[in-house]
């Protein structure tokens, strides 16, 4: 969609070729993620890449028919590095030699230490003599290929570092994308300015561009967008607002099963702020109604899914004219990650989204923030004038408050949870918790419990309250609240919140544990 140097990264399937992207995104380089196998000579010339990343991988280039770059990358005439499986491909493909571990492997921390060459990828590095980095590698070099020399060594990677500068091939057979090479990150800043990268991949520009190509694809014709009030549909809508104004209509369904006040919030923000044409469509009592006796999770979950799209397609006929569905797809969805296990994964729990809309109702997609990954959109959000505190709120599932209500959802339970979630998150915020945890909430269990205030028996709920550490929401750890903390806050809870008379705290990681409870 926009115009920047582009720097292409060739992904040989490793686990971490994702980072290799954050880290140039971070140095304001706009890089592409591509497997292997759809690479070839015609799409590197239509790609016109500056420089070009093989990443590592799990195959062994010793292995008949195993990955290759494609050989017009030699002559391409651009910078090229190569890490780990990429180093072992480059060194193959340009003359040398691969050879299967034999007792050489490495996984895990490694020391190189330079030869008395010099190479400018290696520029800061070595301050003590020597520098850590993160291996992980089966496979080595054993004899580099005709051209190239040596800058690098570690115990048992002779090669760790080779380069044949005149011809701007760089390889090396550690990871530099991960945290545990600290120089890392100023490895790959040298690659980027010797390939002439400017870092012209900034908010400000992105934002100038993506409106530029929103009006050029949408033209006259109308938008309609569904708003959840999370940061990916928000960001999603403001842009396409200010490229196109009026021509936009975006539609906020309302399941009842948002948090306190949160409907409110969200359609003051957009109307008073935005002016934005907005339809609160609220349609609590349709879905509260549909989920009346329903106690089974994959049930709710397609309930509220199979309604929502009922819902909003109900709301986007009324729309005259409405040509294109705009969506706040993110560019880790979009990557077509390269998978050797091959086979479809086990379904933990269906995802609530609109996917399938489009072709059902025959509308084009605006998706302007594909290219982005989610602290982009962040920095976008900021760049367009949305409230720090509204960018950086925890991620709140499509479902709402139903995955968070085990058994059978009744309004008096949602009040209860509501009211709940609503002291413990102020909890958090009064003692500057916020923003160290991923995701914090309350759930309501379907159970009641005996207890004893002042000189009465109670027979109430008991809450479950969590909150996780994570990165991207795939793994979690428990976030470790100290005793007074759990304390002070059951005690605000109880009194504060009529019906609820026993708090626990869930100690869950995941895995074993998903984040919501459902
Ligand atoms: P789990 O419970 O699967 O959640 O560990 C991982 C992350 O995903 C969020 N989540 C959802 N987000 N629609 C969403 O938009 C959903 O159906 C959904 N289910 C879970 C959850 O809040 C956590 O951040």
């Amino acid at each position: 969609m926009t115009q920047h140097d582009r720097l292409l990264i060739i992904d040989f399937g490793s686990q971490v070729t994702q980072l290799i992207a954050r880290r140039l995104r971070e140095l304001n380089v706009y890089c592409e993620i591509h497997p292997y196998n759809k690479v070839d000579d015609a799409f590197l010339k239509s790609f016109a890449p500056k420089a070009v990343i093989l990443s590592g991988g799990p195959d062994s280039v010793t292995r008949a028919g195993s990955p290759r770059a494609p050989e017009a990358l030699w002559s391409f005439g651009v910078p090229v590095l190569g890490i780990c499986y990429g180093q072992q491909t480059m060194m193959q493909q340009l003359g040398g030699l691969v050879e299967n571990g034999h007792g050489t492997a490495e996984f895990g921390r490694a020391f190189v230490t330079p030869t008395t060459d010099k190479l400018s990828i290696l520029d800061g590095w070595f301050a003590d003599g020597r520098e850590q980095v993160w291996m992980s590698h089966g496979d080595h070099v054993s004899k580099i290929a005709p051209g190239f020399l040596v800058y690098g060594t570690s115990p048992n990677a002779p090669f760790a570092v080779t380069a044949d500068p005149a011809r701007h091939f760089y390889a090396v057979q550690f990871h530099p994308e991960v945290h545990h090479t600290p120089k890392g990150a100023k490895l790959y800043e040298n690659f980027v300015k010797l390939a002439g990268f400017t870092g012209d991949w900034t908010m400000g520009l992105y934002r100038e561009q993506a409106i530029a190509a929103i009006r050029a694809q949408v033209g006259d014709k109308k938008v309609i967008c569904a708003l959840s009030g999370g940061v990916d549909s928000s960001v999603t809508a403001i842009l396409i607002h200010e490229a196109i104004g009026d021509q936009l209509t975006c539609v906020f369904v309302d399941h009842g099963l948002l948090r306190l006040g949160e409907a409110e919030q969200v359609v003051a923000m957009f109307r008073d702020n935005y002016n934005l044409n907005l339809i609160h469509a609220d349609e609590s009592e349709l879905f509260l109604g549909k989920l009346d006796g329903v106690s089974d999770p994959e049930t709710k979950r397609k309930i509220i899914g199979g309604l929502f799209i009922d819902v909003f397609q109900k709301y986007a006929n009324g729309i005259e004219g409405a040509e294109f569905l705009a969506q706040g797809t993110l560019y880790p969805d979009v990557i077509e990650s390269v998978s050797f296990s091959g086979g479809p994964s086990v379904t933990i729990k269906s995802h609530h989204n609109v996917g399938g809309l489009p072709e059902k109702m025959g509308l084009k997609l605006v998706e302007p923030l594909r290219e982005l990954f989610k602290d982009e959109v962040r920095a976008l959000g900021r760049e367009l004038g949305l409230p720090a505190s509204f960018i950086g709120r925890h991620p709140f599932p499509g479902p709402g408050l139903a995955i968070r209500c085990p058994g059978e959802i009744t309004v008096e339970k949602l009040d209860i949870l509501r009211q709940a979630d609503a002291v413990y998150i102020d909890q958090i915020r009064k003692h500057g918790l916020y923003d160290e945890i991923w995701q914090a909430f309350a759930a309501i269990l379907p159970m009641k419990t005996v207890g004893v205030m002042g000189d009465g028996r109670t027979y109430d709920y008991a809450l479950a309250l969590r909150a996780v550490t994570s990165v991207d929401g795939m793994t979690a750890d428990t976030y470790p609240f100290t005793h007074d903390f759990l304390g002070e806050t059951m005690t605000r809870i109880i009194n504060e919140v009529k019906g609820v008379n026993r708090v626990f705290y869930d100690i869950t990681s995941k895995p074993p544990g998903t984040i919501e409870l459902e």
